[in-house]
């Protein structure tokens, strides 16, 4: 996950001006992300999609779709969020695509990816094949990338796309392109070396396909990124192998973007000292818990191994959220204004993966979503959940 300090814009917004908890989203910070990714793809000459898997904010669909080229979806409600809410083309890849969904997706979608040849095999004599939807192929070029197993997509005995050995006596005759997808929270150099092992692994058939989509999984709008690197890399590509490209970020877009605002609920020591806040890590952030990781708090140091010295020192803190789960800990900091009950802190870069993923456990209330124009300061709470978000799901 990445660490990087930003997300400091939130230093200027006062958490006071929205319910808690709150996903807040920087507007500004969201746009710049999204110039730097229109900038790549013009240069490169490649169309960037947006995952919807990570960010499906649609309050901003219009905003994306001045920069982006549509959305990448990864099943059949993503498939129609995408293309009732957001602009541009759809691509949609699902690893477990259900038969009765197949017909509404590929009426949804510009390009339909399946996962296995077993797959296309099975459904290439249901898909309509009027040229309206082209069909794609996830390859699996076995070369890990991903610094842990939980989103290494290339790992032995992985489910995700066909592995090299497996392709070679297909019949791909349908398949007009290929998906890669093998990176998490990543920078130019393990792209760079994916898409060489891709290239090894699969270029013998690139002769018989239009188009690549190269998958998400890089920190594009990182501050430290060469973007010019891969513009080059890109365009070698394109020239050498005359494929139409395509890349699907989802942290990118938002990286930075939003922060969760939150509200101490309690506080109390017990070998150190701790506050209870009303954000969940399991609820509302679980790749802290999943990845895991330690987000960003406004004002405290992240204190990643503290020990004794640290539980006795009164400036440090653990927070954790409201539920049951003795491990909803979002993480331990030192502070210099140490927050008492009632104060609202904010947990920074909280936008992508947190309101997609968000869940109830424990009755925990879902946080509300606000927009934040940094230029005007000015705020727009575009959705709040109330009790029927929790029994609405239960029966
Ligand atoms: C197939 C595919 N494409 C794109 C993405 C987006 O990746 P990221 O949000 O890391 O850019 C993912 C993430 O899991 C993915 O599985």
């Amino acid at each position: 996950m990445p660490t990087a300090k930003a997300g400091d814009a939130f230093a200027g917004f006062d958490p006071a001006r929205v319910p808690s908890p709150c996903y807040v989203i920087d507007l500004v910070k969201l746009e710049e992300n999204l110039r730097i990714l229109a900038h790549i793809a013009d240069r490169a000459e490649v169309e960037v999609l947006l995952a919807l898997k990570a960010f499906s904010c649609f309050a901003v669909a219009d905003l994306v779709g001045d920069y982006l080229h549509g959305t990448a979806a990864s099943g059949l409600w993503e498939a129609k969020l995408g293309r009732t809410r957001f602009k541009g083309a759809l691509h949609t890849f699902a690893p477990g695509l259900k038969q009765d969904h197949l017909r509404e997706i590929e009426d949804l979608s510009d390009h339909l990816i399946f996962n296995t040849a077993g797959q296309w095999g099975r459904f290439r004599g249901e898909v309509s094949a009027d040229g309206r939807c082209a069909y794609g192929l996830r390859i699996n070029p076995r070369h890990s990338e991903a610094e842990t197993p939980l989103y290494d997509p290339c790992a032995p005995w992985s489910r995700l796309g066909v592995p090299p050995t497996q392709i070679a006596d297909e019949d791909l005759t349908g398949i007009s392109g290929f998906h890669v997808h093998a990176l998490c929270d990543q920078g130019f150099a393990p792209f760079d070396r994916l898409l060489s092992a891709t290239e090894k692994a699969f270029g013998g058939r690139f002769g018989a396909i239009d188009w690549i989509n190269l998958g998400g999984g890089q920190l594009l709008t990182a501050d430290d990124y060469p973007a010019s690197d891969l513009i080059d890399r890109l365009r070698a590509f394109r020239a050498r192998t005359g494929l139409r490209t395509y890349l699907e970020p989802g942290t990118a877009v938002a990286l930075n973007a939003g922060a969760l605002v939150t509200e101490v609920l309690d506080t109390g020591w017990n070998d150190g000292h701790f506050a209870v806040v009303d954000c969940s890590a399991t609820c509302h952030m679980p790749d802290v818990i999943e990845a895991p990781y330690t987000p960003d708090v406004l004002g405290g140091d992240t204190l990643a191994d503290a020990g004794t010295a640290e539980a006795e020192d009164p400036s440090v803190l653990r927070l954790g959220g409201p539920t049951c789960l003795a491990g909803d800990v979002i993480g331990t900091y030192r502070f210099g204004a140490v927050p008492a009950v009632g104060d609202r802190l904010m947990v920074l870069d909280q936008a992508y993966y947190t309101m997609v993923k968000a869940s109830t456990f424990n009755g925990t209330p879902l946080p509300a979503i606000a927009l934040w124009d940094r230029h005007n300061d000015k705020v727009r709470i575009i959705k709040e959940f109330g009790y029927e978000a929790f029994e609405g799901r239960l029966s």
